[in-house]
């Protein structure tokens, strides 16, 4: 089977956020499947040297007033098409935001673009490729769908997968005539949501099926608390919506084989753990503590992550004994607070902001446990990370960090399937207990010993979903079938 993969970005080569893993990471898993991806997507400039040696494999002519064309490259396992468009798409810095820190705002030019070539593609085919289904990865890729059904009116069934719901992609209704769409769809039916277009509803409304990122945000997205504004259309879309667990790239995390580390280790041979925690100590310069519970953060510093409640609780995690290394960038009263921070306890609170995916790495091989406190979390890839690297997971119960972390509850440890720690409530008082719940199951080494080794045997690859993905698409290019879940 032929699938073709639209997303705004992939690691290894563009990446912000876990959208990139996923896109980076599904497609290889898919191939076990028989399944072959090929994923377009926007020619950035850390592309350009791809680019730069590619062939040309359609020239598009003129797209939203610049020349375009579409290139064809093989790298890091990946068979990718790039929309090279360089009036949309060769811009510094993050890819979404302006040098004003604010979204560009032809943004819905740019990935209006990405899906109208895409949608081209998948109907009408490449040189003799044409996709028996197209998935559709976020706001980015929502039009893609109503391309098809509204301008092709026909092309390859088509699947879309919400990894956030927060980015919908809202634009006045005035750019409908810009990105080639009817009047006629702006209705509540149709992509208008409040007023405005809104580019992950159109993919919503478009697509023959609906998949997001964990079993729990699918049963969420459908409630007021966390639908923002779209829990209509997908209850009433439910049988068409699916939860499929996110997996991780088994061979980039590897804590037995990781570059990016100071010493390997395994659930085996747990040794090198030690040694990577005095390079994270040294790192951010905190004073050498072998006994005492060092917690990390990786993350977008964003409302989502819950992060302001974590710097509430700066002044007790010092209490306790414990310290805090964090990485991570965005808002700046977070940017600030956690500066500050660090500047008061240097010898126990460690940040640096910015984006280091090496860093990252060290880190989820020195820390003990990784807090990830988000007010709502599609599927989360950190605490993956962490299970896999024995760096054991303090999560808030919602969306995929309840679906994947066994709390360390009596019954669990009993049972001796424990992984990490879950929250009582997402507030200052409930990450409070959690990391006070920490410390204490630390101080008995060999339990935390186990509780590590459990961590790192719990399967967090591809395997399991990619194959429910395959059976997503085979029921659906075969007709009907594989529906719920
Ligand atoms: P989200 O996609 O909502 O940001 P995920 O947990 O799914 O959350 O994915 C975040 C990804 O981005 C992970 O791979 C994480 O390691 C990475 N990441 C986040 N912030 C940073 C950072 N400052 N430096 C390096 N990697 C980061
Ligand atoms: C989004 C979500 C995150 C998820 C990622 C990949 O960015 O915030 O929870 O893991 O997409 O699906």
């Amino acid at each position: 089977m032929r699938v073709l993969f639209v997303a705004s970005e992939c690691a290894p080569f563009v990446k912000t956020g876990g959208l990139a893993d996923v896109v980076g990471a599904l497609p290889k898993a898919l191939a076990a499947h028989g399944i072959e991806v090929r994923v377009v997507m926007p020619a950035y400039p850390a592309l350009n040297t791809l680019v730069k040696k590619a062939k040309t494999a359609t020239d598009l002519g003129t797209v939203q007033g610049g020349p375009a064309r579409l290139v064809a490259a093989k790298a890091q396992g990946l068979d990718l098409l790039l929309l090279d468009a360089p009036h949309l798409y060769d811009r510094p810095g993050n890819i979404y935001l302006g040098p004003d820190g604010k979204d560009w705002p032809d943004n819905y030019l740019r990935y209006g673009a990405l899906s109208s070539v895409a949608a081209s593609l998948a109907a009408e085919g490449l040189d003799g490729w044409t996709p028996d289904l197209v998935h559709a990865h976020d706001w980015q890729a929502g039009l893609v769908a109503a391309y098809l059904k509204l301008r092709h009116r026909g092309g390859p069934k088509t699947v879309i997968t919400i990894h956030n719901i927060a980015f919908q992609g809202l634009f006045p209704p005035t750019i409908l005539d810009d990105v080639g769409l009817p009047s006629a769809a702006f209705t509540i039916d149709g992509f208008e949501y409040f007023g405005q277009v809104s580019c992950l509803k159109a993919g919503l409304v478009y697509s023959d099926r609906i998949t997001t990122v964990s079993p729990t945000y699918a049963r969420e997205l459908m409630t007021d608390t966390f639908g923002m504004g779209l829990e209509g259309l997908l209850a009433l879309r439910r049988d068409d919506l699916s939860g499929i667990l996110n997996g991780i790239d088994l061979d980039i995390w590897n804590p037995e084989a990781d570059g990016d580390i100071a010493a390997p280790y395994s659930a085996r041979a747990m040794g090198g753990k030690a040694k990577n925690k005095a390079a994270l100590e040294k790192r951010f310069g905190l004073a050498r503590k072998p006994n005492a519970p060092l917690f990390c953060v990786i993350s977008r510093l964003t409302e989502q992550k819950g992060l302001d409640l974590l710097l509430q609780t700066v002044p007790r995690i010092v209490q306790h004994g414990a310290r805090l290394v964090l990485l991570g960038s965005g808002q700046a009263d977070l940017e600030k607070g956690f500066t500050a921070a660090a500047k008061i306890y240097p010898r126990d609170i460690g940040v640096v902001l910015g984006y280091d995916e090496p860093l990252s790495h060290l880190m989820q091989a020195g820390a003990d446990a990784i807090l990830i406190p988000s007010r709502f979390e599609p599927c989360g890839l950190t605490q993956l990370y962490g299970l896999r690297y024995g760096t054991l997971p303090v999560v808030a119960r919602t969306g995929g960090l309840v679906d994947t972390v066994i709390d360390a509850n009596a019954a669990a440890l009993a049972a001796g399937c424990a992984t990490g720690f879950h929250m009582s409530e997402t507030s200052v008082a409930g990450l409070s207990d959690a990391m006070g719940r920490v410390c204490d199951a630390y101080s008995d080494k060999k339990r935390w010993r186990e509780m590590m080794r459990c961590a790192m045997r719990h399967p967090v690859g591809w395997d399991r979903s990619a194959g429910q993905y395959a059976d997503l698409y085979a029921g659906l290019v075969n007709g009907g079938g594989a529906r719920g879940g």
